[in-house]
């Protein structure tokens, strides 16, 4: 018998706020793991932490733990990019002190933890960076297995029922911050994480918005068409549910056409209609 097991840490993505998104993979996993760590606080925390309660309830095999920690607090307030960088090394490396205390005291070696993440772990998620950032501290060994989800982009796209790209032509990523900073090229891009409205400071009649706020949830509301034509609406539908829900996540494609584009859009915020002529 090996005398000194390691420890197993499952990273599972759940898709993006649909239960259905998890994937078979991510359920098998789910019930291969002995104990669940959740990190949380806040409103929006709090409804997240719930979905992930509720799929446990569904796919986890008992006897498993579920162990919570406070998420450590992150400061915001930083907006310039090497503030802001430095804020995030920061606040990562907070959490690497609560994973590693985790992993440490509230995993057995030879165990099985799981961490389940929201969207795909491989997209704007600092686990596995923190993990990393564990593993070299070298306190405690352990081995990490990722599980893909389906993240909002994809979420967003299949409701609007398009691609991401157009044929032959790039998709950047980014968080609204850089798109502010750098605004529009030939590539079609996704904007992520806008705590603001960045889209408002896009310019362009070429340019088509694929906006999606909590895509996959009970409460997903979708608009498209020419960002000229919806723009002031996506506004007051993100206002409004922000207020109503304390907390909003939402994230667009913006597509840049070459041509002259016209017709076929009416920009409806309750389906995803709104198409754009075909690429
Ligand atoms: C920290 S990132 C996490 C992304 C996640 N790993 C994924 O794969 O989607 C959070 C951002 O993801 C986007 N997002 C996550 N869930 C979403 C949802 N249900 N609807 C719309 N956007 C969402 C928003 O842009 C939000 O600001």
């Amino acid at each position: 018998m090996n005398p000194d097991p390691r420890r197993r840490l499952l990273v599972i993505g759940i898709g993006a706020g649909d239960p259905d998104h998890l994937t078979l993979a991510a359920v098998k996993a789910i019930g291969r793991a002995d104990v669940f760590f959740v990190l949380g606080k806040g409103p929006e925390k709090s409804s997240l932490t719930d979905l992930r309660r509720r799929m446990l309830d569904e796919h986890a095999r008992p006897p498993f733990r579920v162990v919570e920690a406070e998420d450590p607090w992150r400061d915001r307030a930083q907006e310039g990019r090497s503030g802001y960088t430095a804020a995030v090394h920061d606040w990562r490396s907070r959490r690497a002190d609560v994973y590693e205390r985790l992993i440490r005291d509230e995993l057995e070696p030879g165990r099985t933890g799981a961490l389940l993440v929201w969207g795909d772990p491989a997209l704007y998620d600092s686990t596995l960076g923190i993990l990393a950032e564990v593993e070299e501290r070298g306190t405690v060994a352990f081995d990490t297995e990722v599980v893909p989800g389906v993240s909002s982009v994809s979420a967003l796209a299949a409701r609007h029922r398009i691609t991401l790209n157009q044929v032959g032509r790039p998709v950047r990523i980014t968080p609204a911050r850089r798109l502010r900073e750098e605004g529009l090229d030939d590539a079609d891009v996704v904007v992520m994480l806008d705590a603001g409205e960045s889209f408002t400071e896009v310019a362009g009649d070429g340019v088509w918005i694929y906006w999606g706020a909590y895509v996959g949830t009970p409460d997903e509301i979708l608009v498209s068409g020419r960002l000229p034509d919806v723009a002031e609406r996506i506004s007051r539908l993100r206002a409004e549910a922000r207020a109503r829900h304390g907390w909003i996540m939402d994230t667009y494609l913006l597509r840049t056409f070459d041509g002259p584009v016209g017709g076929g859009a009416d920009g409806s915020a309750d389906g995803a209609s709104g198409r754009a002529p075909s690429v």
